[in-house]
Formats: C-alpha cells, structure tokens, sequence
C-alpha cells in the first residue's frame, strides 16, 4: 500500500521560522489552498495494519463487497473532513497566540495533521469515494471557532485543543468499531490517528490547558455531531 509522500509541510508549519503577522496570514492562506484543493503531502509512511488484523490482499480487498466498500468510503470521508477542520483549527490557534512557543506547538500538532489528512485524503480514492463537497464551509467554520478560542487567550485555546482532540480520539474508536473487518487498510490510519490525537490532549494539557466548562463541551460536541452527520453523505 502506497501513500502519498514527500517534504511539503506548508512554509508556515516549518521550524526556525521568524515571520511577521502579514506573512502568517499568507502562509495560512496556502494552508488553505492546500487543504481545500487536495494538495497536501504526507512526511510519515502510510500506516500499516494493526496487530490482530490480517494485511490486505489489494488496495480494495475482494472480501470488502460494495456495501462495506460504500460504508468505509463514508467514514473515510468523515474523517477527511475532520483533518479539514484541524487545519483550519490550528492555522487560526497558532495567527491568535502571541506566544512563539506556543504557536511551535501548534505547528507542529497541524504538520501531524496534514498526514492525516493525506492518508484520509489517499484512502478515500481508493476506495473510489470522493471528499466532501462542503469542505470549503467547514473549513470556514472552523477557522472561526479557532479564532474565537484563541482570542480568549492561550490557556483557554488549549483547553479547547485537548477538548477537541479527546473528543476526536473518542469518534476514531467508535468508527474503529464500525469500518469493515476487511478494510485493515482505512482501520490502520484511523487506528494511528487515534493515536496521534491523544498525544496532542497531552501535549495541550501540559502545556496548561484549562478543563472547559460543561456546557461548551456539550456544544461542541453537537457541533461535531452535525459535521459527521452531514459528511457522512455530503
Ligand atoms: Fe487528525
Ligand atoms: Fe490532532
């Protein structure tokens, strides 16, 4: 199984780089661009399967039959669009803290991101499935929370990364338990993006996140519910 590869982290995810408030918003632009037009690369492997499930025989399997196939497409395409949303999420976290280090943080959390991102993106290809047509509205939408969350300051912005994070490592189990037996190749990038986004709760929490009060935990959560709902078939 082969995905996408490469060194292409958008010039505004690279380390060691000192830029004005005017270029981070240029370089967030071609994040844009990348994410929205399908540009985007993975650095790391495509993930391999995991223990206890067997290596496919194809890209599509002969025992995935066409429902199964349509159903791992589905999901695959929920997924996609919530890498969608972590671009946007990050990109306007890290433009809205004023912390360098903080914003490192960021960066590095988002380049994570667009392999997922890039391996969702492959996946649903082979599948012969396609991205949601609405991703350009979620990524808008997104960007706006992010930019909300960090306009009430750092400590607030990562308790809105590890809420986020916990929230999606939590939705990647549940669709652990859903994608198809035979689909090891989708159940492998999910089962590595689960794994990734708890360490970015960790990372966000360590780096003092503050526990968000209930109630917007509750709404993003039906927030969350009604993007997976409609990706699910749009
Ligand atoms: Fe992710
Ligand atoms: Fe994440």
């Amino acid at each position: 199984m082969s995905g996408k590869r490469g060194l292409s982290a958008p010039i505004g995810y690279r380390f060691g780089m000192e830029m004005s408030l005017v270029d981070r918003w240029i370089c967030g632009a071609e994040v844009a661009l990348r994410t929205l037009s399908g540009g985007s690369r993975a650095e790391r492997a495509t993930p391999l399967p995991v223990p206890g499930d067997a290596a496919p025989d194809a890209v599509v399997p002969a025992g995935l039959g066409a429902e199964d196939k349509r159903l791992s497409g589905a999901l695959m395409r929920v997924n996609h669009v919530g890498e969608v949303c972590a671009q946007a999420l990050y990109q306007a976290q890290a433009l809205a803290t004023k912390d360098p280090a903080l914003r490192e943080q960021m960066a590095h959390a988002a380049r994570e991101e667009i392999d997922h991102l890039a391996w969702t993106e492959t996946r649903l290809a082979e599948l012969g499935d396609r991205p949601s047509l609405l991703n350009p509205l979620w990524y808008g939408g997104a960007f706006m929370i992010g930019l909300a969350a960090g306009r009430l300051g750092d400590r607030v912005s990562l308790g809105f990364v590890v809420e986020t994070e916990r929230q999606v490592e939590q939705h990647l189990a549940s669709h652990l338990d859903r994608l198809p037996a035979a689909d090891a190749a989708s159940r492998a990038i999910v089962a590595q993006m689960k794994a990734d986004e708890a360490a970015h709760a960790v990372a966000a929490q360590n780096a003092g996140g503050i526990e968000l009060p209930a109630p917007i935990r509750a709404a993003m959560r039906a927030a969350a519910k009604v993007m997976t709902t409609t990706a699910h078939y749009l």
